[in-house]
C-alpha cells in the first residue's frame, strides 16, 4: 500500500493586500509575477495545485489596481482553479468563472467558499459500505478490484454539483487518490499513466481509505479555517465552453484570464483521476477531451479555413510547411483547431465585455519544433481586429517549459520562452 502524504496544518502566510502599491506605475507593470511559485500557499493555492494556475497575489493586485466600483463584474472564461474569481471575491466584486473541466470548478468552489463558515466534514460512518461495485469503473486504471468499491462509495455519496461542504470532501477525495497514485505521474505533470499490469495496481483497505480521506478533510478544514476573514463578493461558477459563454452582451467590466497555450497540454488527461472520481472515463468518452481548447484530439468538424489575422496565418503556414513528419497533416490541423477555439473565445469575450472594459490576458509563447508560436502577438492582433486597443504588454521569462522536459523537442534550436501579460481596452 502506498503511503499517503501526511496532512499538515501549516498556517498560510496571508499576503498583505498588495493593491495598487504593488504596481510600479513608472514602468507601467506589476512588480509581482503572474507565475505561481511552486510552494505558494497564498489564496489557498496549495489545497490543490492546478496546472498553469496564476499567482493569487499577482491576480489580486491587478484586480485591486483597477479600482472598480462596487457591483462591477469580473470574468474569467478559462477559470481553472479559480484564482481570478477568488481575487475578485476578496476585492468585494462580483465574479464569474467559467471552465469546461468540472474538476476545475470543484476546486474553484472550495477556494471561494472557504471563508464563509466553519466547514462540516463528511464522516466515513455516514457512508454505507458495500453499495458500489468495481465493475466497469474508470478507477480500474490505477486501483485493484478490491479497493474500488469503497472509493466509489465516497464519490457516489457526494452530490455531483457540490455545495460548500461537498467541495471540501471532493477535494479531499481528489487529494487522497492523487497521493495514492503518484507513481503514475511522470516528468510531464500533465500526463498521467495507467497501470500496465495488475502488479502496478494500488491496493488499499476500506478502513485505510476512510482514514486517509478524513485526514485530508481535516487538513483542508484547517487551512480554510486558519485563513483570516476578508471582504467577500458574490461568485458564480459554471461548467461551460468559452466559445459560447452563458452571459449577456456587455455585462462584464474586467476580464482576467489565461487560456490554454499551444503546448499540447490536455487538461482532461491531466485530471484523468479526478474525472474518474466524477464518473467520467476519458478513455471511453472523448467528449470532454475533445471540447477542451488545446486538445490533442482532432474533432470531426475541424475547420479548414476561417478569418484570422496575418500572424496566425503565418504560424499555420510555417507549421504546414515544416519538414518534420505529419506537420502538413495532424499538426497543421491541431494548430488550426486551437486557433479557432482561441478566436471564438476572443469573440465571446468581446461580446460580453462592456465598452471601455479591460482585458488582461496571460499567454505563453512556445515553439512548434523550431517554429516560434508568438501567441501574445497573435492575441494582440486578433483583439485589435475585434475593436480592442493595446494598453500594455509585459513579458516575463519562463524557466521551465514542457519543451524543456521533452527530450525529443530539445533537439530544435529555440530561444528563451516568455509569458506575457497583455492588457487591452475595449473601444
Ligand atoms: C491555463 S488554465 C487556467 C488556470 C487559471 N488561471 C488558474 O489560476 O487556475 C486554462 C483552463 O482553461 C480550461 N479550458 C480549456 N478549454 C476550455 C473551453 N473550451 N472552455 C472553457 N474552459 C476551457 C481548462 O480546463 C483550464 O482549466
Amino acid at each position: 500500500m502506498k503511503k499517503i502524504a501526511t496532512a499538515t496544518s501549516q498556517r498560510a502566510a496571508q499576503p498583505e493586500l498588495p493593491g495598487v502599491a504593488a504596481l510600479d506605475r513608472s514602468r507601467g507593470r506589476s512588480t509581482l509575477s503572474p507565475k505561481r511559485p511552486s510552494e505558494d500557499t497564498s489564496g489557498l493555492a496549495d489545497v490543490f495545485p492546478y496546472y498553469a494556475g496564476f499567482a493569487y497575489d499577482w491576480a489580486r493586485s491587478l484586480v485591486a489596481a483597477q479600482q472598480l466600483p462596487a457591483g462591477a463584474v469580473v470574468l474569467d472564461p478559462w477559470n481553472g482553479s479559480g484564482t481570478t474569481t477568488l481575487a475578485a471575491q476578496h476585492e468585494g466584486l462580483n465574479a464569474i468563472g467559467i471552465d469546461r473541466n468540472p474538476v476545475a470548478n470543484i476546486v474553484a468552489r472550495l477556494r471561494i467558499a472557504s471563508f464563509e463558515r466553519h466547514p462540516s466534514l463528511t464522516s466515513s460512518k455516514g457512508i454505507p459500505q458495500g453499495v458500489s461495485s468495481a465493475e466497469g469503473d474508470p478507477l480500474a486504471a490505477w486501483f485493484d478490484q478490491k479497493s474500488i468499491p469503497r472509493i466509489r462509495d465516497w464519490a457516489n455519496h457526494l452530490p455531483f454539483l457540490p455545495p460548500v461542504e461537498s467541495s471540501l470532501s471532493y477535494v479531499a477525495l481528489f487529494r487522497t487518490v492523487r497521493a495514492l497514485t503518484e507513481d503514475f505521474e511522470g516528468s510531464n505533470p500533465t500526463w498521467v499513466k495507467r497501470a500496465k499490469s495488475e502488479d502496478e495496481l494500488v491496493s488499499i483497505s476500506a478502513s485505510d481509505f476512510d482514514s486517509a480521506v478524513e485526514r485530508e478533510q481535516e487538513f483542508l478544514a484547517c487551512r480554510i479555517y486558519e485563513s483570516p476573514e476578508v471582504t467577500r463578493g458574490p461568485v458564480q461558477l459554471a461548467t461551460a465552453n468559452s466559445n459560447a459563454l452563458p452571459l449577456p452582451a456587455e455585462s462584464i467590466d474586467l476580464v482576467l484570464t489565461s487560456p490554454p497555450y499551444l503546448t499540447r497540454i490536455d487538461y482532461a488527461v491531466a485530471y484523468t483521476r479526478e474525472l474518474a472520481l466524477l464518473g467520467v472515463d476519458i478513455s471511453k468518452d472523448r467528449s470532454l477531451r475533445s471540447a477542451l481548447m488545446g486538445t490533442t484530439l482532432i474533432r470531426g468538424d475541424a475547420p479548414i479555413d476561417f478569418d484570422m489575422g496575418s500572424i496566425a496565418k503565418l504560424l499555420i503556414s510555417d507549421v504546414s510547411s515544416h519538414a518534420s513528419k505529419a506537420s502538413g497533416g495532424y499538426y497543421r490541423k491541431q494548430a488550426v483547431q486551437y486557433l479557432r477555439d482561441l478566436l471564438q473565445g476572443l469573440d465571446e469575450v468581446t461580446r460580453v465585455t462592456k465598452p471601455g472594459g479591460l482585458l488582461h490576458l496571460v499567454v505563453q509563447d512556445s515553439y512548434y519544433k523550431d517554429v516560434p508560436v508568438r501567441l501574445a502577438d497573435i492575441c494582440i492582433e486578433e483583439a485589435v481586429l475585434r475593436g480592442w486597443s493595446l494598453v500594455d504588454s509585459d513579458p516575463y521569462p519562463v524557466r521551465r517549459t514542457l519543451t524543456s522536459l521533452n527530450k525529443a523537442a530539445r533537439k530544435y534550436k529555440k530561444s528563451e520562452v516568455v509569458e506575457t501579460v497583455v492588457t487591452l481596452r475595449k473601444a
